[in-house]
């Protein structure tokens, strides 16, 4: 037997990463892999973080966060959805990512299996098979009018051993938003199912035609079976701190205190006053970025559109474009040598799961300027390419 369990020592490598290594540290990349915008954290966020370090707020704090930061977190739930939630169910964690894997730890037994709608973020079901799950992938479908979801095959993938369904609305990599419908029809079959349902908003506000995705805290009664897992990294541009949170049923406070505990015990204290900053007053940020956002998801469509042999499709939210180029199969080749032929960074559609083995991703929150320039040499690139 190995020193390490088989669930980690068999886990695959993230193929966004393996790119991401041929152009990390390289200035003449233009690096599209990541979810990251080219932006640093609005100064008013990082004045109050440093405010509170110079003050000498560097003291363990609450496993769930400072009071203060929770109060927050229940004004701006209550600006955006009109829903009210007691702090008791609210958790600030050391990330999105940190949300999931505390979620799939309480939840997961060894045996167990998770249904997750891909195209998705990998880590969300590396997490998963960390704790011992399998992982079913539903695929959405892409055509014309963007991606689609069957709920049925949803619920055909599940059984007596599923205890969660993952979905992320506005998703990533492919900025589907699910349909208030269908959101009610998914809460009805876990209600009535006793699965949970792990809804990813961590795009929230990365939209362009409302002010706010739907939530499913605006359907699901306090007991319902849904965790909502948030992140302070991309509506405020704060990546790099690493906070995000998580909003879970009425009842499960105890446990969270203790996978907290277990887990990190809690956020530095000086960070959580940067996000009270980013929640309090950080309205016009978001509507700013989100309309820069928009900006280059329009540079990228238009320019996508003209490009022979690309067929892009149609996202709602979230700040990616995802294209198939006609006689590209190969993906991760085609990633590796955009980054050293183009010096272009991309993500390759094998890293996300069933239904865009095929696809091409790139993250267009950046400059007007850069996404230009990315085009260009995007397009000579594919007149170009052929597979071996
Ligand atoms: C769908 C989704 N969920 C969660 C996360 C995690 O965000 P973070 O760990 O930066 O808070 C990401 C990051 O890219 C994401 O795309």
């Amino acid at each position: 037997m190995g020193l390490i369990r088989a669930e980690i020592d068999t886990l695959e490598d993230s193929p966004i990463v393996d790119v991401w290594r041929l152009g990390y540290g390289r200035p003449e990349v233009i690096g599209m892999f990541a979810g990251e915008p080219d932006v640093p954290t609005p100064g008013f966020i990082c004045d109050a973080a440093a405010r509170a370090m110079a003050e000498g707020r560097t003291f363990y704090t609450p496993n769930r966060g400072i009071p203060t930061l929770l109060d927050a977190l229940v004004d701006y739930n209550r600006a955006q959805y009109g829903v009210t939630l007691p702090t008791r169910r609210i958790a600030l964690t050391g990330s999105g990512m940190n949300a999931v894997m505390l979620i799939a730890q309480g939840l997961i037994s060894p045996g167990d299996n998770v249904v997750a709608i891909t195209p998705s973020w990998p880590n969300i079901m590396r997490a998963c098979e960390i704790c011992g799950a399998g992982v079913r992938e539903v695929a959405m479908t892409s055509g014309a009018c963007g991606w689609s979801l069957d709920l049925e095959q949803v619920f055909a993938a599940c059984d007596a051993r599923t205890r969660m369904i993952y979905l992320a609305s506005p998703g990533n990599p492919t900025g589907w938003m699910i349909e208030r419908a269908d959101a009610e029809a998914l809460l009805a079959f876990a209600r009535a199912r006793g699965i949970a349902i792990l809804s990813d908003e961590v795009y929230h506000r990365i939209v362009y035609d409302r002010p706010v995705a739907f939530s499913f805290l605006q359907i699901a009664q306090p007991d319902d079976p849904v965790f909502v897992v948030n992140s302070f990294s991309k509506s405020w541009a704060m990546t790099g701190w690493r906070l995000g949170w998580i909003v879970y049923p009425e009842g499960c406070v105890a446990n969270f205190e203790k996978l907290i505990q277990f887990n990190t015990s809690g956020v530095a204290e000086f960070l959580q006053h940067g996000a009270i900053a980013a929640l309090g007053q950080g309205e016009e940020f978001v509507g700013y970025f989100a309309g820069r956002c928009g900006v280059g998801r329009g540079i990228v469509n238009e320019r996508l559109a003209r490009m022979q042999r690309v067929r892009n499709v149609p996202n709602q939210g979230s700040f990616y474009a995802m294209f198939e180029v006609a006689g590209v199969t190969d993906t991760l080749t085609f990633c590796k040598r955009a980054v050293s032929e183009a010096l272009i960074g991309m993500a390759p559609g094998i890293a996300f799961g069933k239904g865009a083995e095929r696809h091409i991703r790139l993250c267009y929150a950046k400059s007007p300027e850069l996404l230009t320039e990315a085009m260009d040499r995007l397009e000579r690139f594919v007149g170009e390419y052929a597979e071996p």
